[in-house]
């Protein structure tokens, strides 16, 4: 029996990338998104291969919406990567809570219903608040207490307690994977997306300034995307929540290769702003453990081959650069 998945927020920036990885296993995604701009999917995919994406547009907030869209898809897995960012949700944080918790509910609401395996839902890093290390100061694992400090981290600790209780209560599966910062083509929002914004602006010579500083977790976008699929395909039964870890490094060492990417365009590249509100590293041994041979980019290529890519849709003209003029 052929598998499918059945992707939410596909239309954002690890979904994007979720959607080249399924394309290019040769299957057809569906995808459903709020949204029509199919930018950042463009960036990445041929034309013709675009046709073979299935989109449904809908709310995640909807529970008859989610529920008739996963039916119809005929999906056996899940992949849930719809939601608010940090930014958004401080903003406008019962808009948040509606889109973040209780979309992720309808999502699981709607594998019970249906015959869905497995959940692979994003959740993130901001579970955990800046001071919630393990002994002696080191990086945070799966059991470290969480206290988060935004109401996006409160929102996704919520969703990793109730896809527990859809484990118990309905024998739902489900994988929850906590990125920290993902970099790379297609992130141009969110609280950990200046290092991103910094190699577009220094591949077109423009001045940015990246506003938090210090050290933090860097995972490039398509390992991310690839992690969700791998789990989506491989996870054992249970509940189940990982921690993501790439590269931790400090900022002053990102804006350095950026610099020896771009020499000349690296000059107006600025560090101001505080540390962010979460551990600048996480433990990710477990995920290695359970699904062994995940793809990790070094920070250094990931950086390389997002400002090439960056310079090829520069030279083809279809750079965007709306999330420079902020
Ligand atoms: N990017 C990161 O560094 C990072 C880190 C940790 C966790 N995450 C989580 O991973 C997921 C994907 O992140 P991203 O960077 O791709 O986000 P993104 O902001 O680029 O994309 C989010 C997508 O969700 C869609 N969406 C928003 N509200 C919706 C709604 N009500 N109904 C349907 N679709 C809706 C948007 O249209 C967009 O396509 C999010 O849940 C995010 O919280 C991201």
């Amino acid at each position: 029996m052929s598998r499918s998945c059945f992707l939410t927020g596909a239309l954002g920036c690890i979904g994007a990338w979720v959607v080249k990885h399924v394309l290019d296993r040769g299957e057809e995604p569906v995808v459903f998104d709020l949204g029509d701009d199919l930018r950042r999917i463009k960036d990445l995919v041929e034309p013709e291969d675009l046709e073979r994406v299935r989109l449904i547009r809908g709310d995640v907030t909807d529970t008859d919406a989610v529920l008739a869209a996963v039916r119809e898809s005929g999906a056996d897995r899940i992949v849930h990567l719809a939601g608010l960012q940090v930014p958004f949700c401080k903003a406008d944080p019962i808009l948040g809570a509606r889109v973040n918790v209780v979309g992720t509910l309808n999502l699981f609401h709607a594998a019970a219903e249906c015959d869905i395996e497995r959940v692979v839902y994003a959740s993130s890093a901001a579970v955990y608040g800046p001071d919630d290390l393990g002994p002696g100061g080191s990086a945070p694992n799966e059991d470290t207490p969480l206290n988060p400090t935004t109401h996006y981290g409160v929102y996704k600790r919520a969703n990793e307690g109730n896809a527990k209780v859809f484990y118990t209560d309905s024998g739902i599966s489900s994988v929850g994977i906590r990125p920290l910062t993902v970099y790379g083509v297609g992130r141009d929002q969110g609280m950990t997306s200046d290092p991103t914004r910094a190699m577009k602006a220094a591949v077109l010579k423009r001045p940015f300034q990246i506003r938090f500083s210090g050290a933090t977790d860097y995972q490039h976008v398509s390992d991310c995307a690839a992690t969700f699929l791998e789990c989506a395909d491989k996870a054992p039964e249970g509940a189940h929540i990982f921690n993501l870890h790439g590269e931790s490094v400090d900022m002053a060492e990102v804006v350095e290769l950026i610099r020896e990417n771009a020499p000349e365009g690296a000059d107006g590249i600025t560090v101001d702003g505080p540390t962010l509100p979460i551990p600048p590293g996480l433990d990710g041994g477990r995920i290695d453990e359970v699904i062994p041979g995940l793809p990790k980019t070094s920070l250094a290529d990931g950086v390389r081959m997002t400002m090439t890519h960056f310079a090829r849709l520069r030279d083809e003209g279809r750079l965007d650069t709306r999330d420079l003029e902020e």
